[in-house]
C-alpha cells in the first residue's frame, strides 16, 4: 500500500496527498489525462481507463478459468495436442479467440503454449504423451471482446518429480509471488527484476533474460517490457497499468536456444529444467490486483 505522506508515484517529489491522491471529479480527471499522455509519449505505455479495465478483467477471468481447467487435465497418458484442443474449444464456447493461434512470424501454429521440462517457453502442442515426473508449463492468452488476458502455470505430472525439476517449479513460483508483493504505484519497473534475480540466484537458479513480461490488455504485447533480471528500466508504476510478470527460471545456465525447425520453442542450452508461472496484474490507486488469480 502507498501512504498519503509517501512520495507521489508520478515522480513529482511531492507527497502523494498533495499530488495525485485520488480526488473526485474534474481534478482527478485532469491529473489522470496528464499521466496518460506522458506515459504513452515517453514510454508507449497504455494507461487503461475504467471501460478498458472492465474488458481486460473479464478476459483475464476467462483466461485463468481455461488455464485451471486445462491444468486439471494434464495427467499421464494425455498428449499436449489434446490439451490444446480442449483449451481451444473452451475459448470458442466462451466467444473468445486464443491469442497465440497464428500470432507472430512464422505464425504460431496452436492455441496455447505447452513447455515441457527443458523448454523455457513457446512449446508447441504435439503428439507427445505426458509421463509421470514431467513438468509442464501451460500458457493461455485469450482475446475476449478485443481485450487480452495472459497467464500460465506449471503442472508436475503425477505430483512427483526430480529434485532439479521441483526446484525450478518452486523457485519460479516464489519469484512471481515475491515480485507481486511489491507492486503498487511508485514502485519502479526495475524493482521487479531486482526482487527476482537475487532470490533465484540464492537458490542456485538462473533467470532467463531473452524473454520478458510485458504490458498487455488492448494488445498481446504492449510496453513496457518487464525484465525479470536486474535492469535499470526506472519507470514508476502508475494506476491503470496492466502487465504480466512471468519469470523463467533455469536450474542451470540462463541461455535459451530457439528450435530452428519451428522458430518458436526455446530450450535451455544445457538441457536442464526450466520453470515459469505468469499473472496479469492491474496497478490500482493503492496497490495492485491480480487479474488472473489461478489456483495452484
Ligand atoms: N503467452 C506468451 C506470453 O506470456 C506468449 C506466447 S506467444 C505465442 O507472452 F505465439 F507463442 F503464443
Ligand atoms: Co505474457
Ligand atoms: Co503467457
Amino acid at each position: 500500500m502507498i501512504g498519503r505522506n509517501d512520495p507521489c508515484w508520478c515522480g513529482s517529489g511531492k507527497k502523494w496527498k498533495k499530488c495525485h491522491f485520488p480526488t473526485k471529479g474534474k481534478d482527478k480527471a485532469v491529473a489522470t489525462q496528464d499521466i496518460k499522455k506522458k506515459y504513452f509519449k515517453k514510454y508507449q505505455i497504455i494507461i487503461k481507463d475504467e471501460q478498458q479495465i472492465k474488458g481486460i478483467r473479464a478476459s483475464c477471468q476467462l483466461a485463468f478459468k481455461i488455464l485451471d481447467a486445462t491444468c486439471d487435465r494434464a495427467q499421464a497418458g494425455i498428449t499436449t495436442l489434446e490439451l490444446n484442443d480442449f483449451a481451444h474449444k473452451l475459448h470458442l464456447d466462451a466467444g473468445a479467440i486464443p491469442a497465440p493461434l497464428n500470432y507472430g512470424h512464422p505464425p504460431f501454429p496452436k492455441s496455447i503454449c505447452t513447455s515441457l521440462n527443458d523448454v523455457i517457453c513457446h512449446g508447441i502442442p504435439d503428439d507427445y504423451v505426458l509421463q509421470d515426473g514431467d513438468i509442464l508449463n501451460i500458457d493461455v492468452t485469450c482475446i475476449l471482446n478485443g481485450f487480452y488476458g495472459d497467464c500460465s502455470q506449471m503442472v508436475v505430472v503425477g505430483g512427483k518429480t526430480t529434485e532439479e525439476r521441483q526446484l525450478v517449479v518452486d523457485v519460479s513460483y516464489d519469484c512471481l509471488v515475491k515480485a507481486s508483493d511489491i507492486l503498487k504505484p511508485g514502485v519502479l519497473v526495475s524493482d521487479i527484476g531486482k526482487t527476482i534475480e537475487p532470490y533465484a540466484n540464492s537458490k542456485g537458479c538462473s533467470v532467463v533474460n531473452q524473454f520478458v513480461g510485458h504490458g498487455v490488455g488492448v494488445a498481446f504485447h504492449e510496453g513496457p517490457q518487464i525484465l525479470h533480471c536486474k535492469n535499470n528500466i526506472d519507470i514508476p508504476l502508475v494506476p491503470g497499468m496492466t502487465f504480466t510478470i512471468e519469470p523463467m527460471i533455469n536450474a542451470g545456465k540462463r541461455e535459451a536456444v530457439i528450435d530452428p525447425d519451428n522458430e518458436w520453442t526455446a530450450r535451455t542450452i544445457d538441457g536442464k529444467a526450466s520453470g515459469q508461472w505468469e499473472y496479469t496484474f492491474l496497478i490500482t490507486e493503492t496497490g495492485h490486483e491480480v487479474l488472473t488469480p489461478w489456483k495452484r
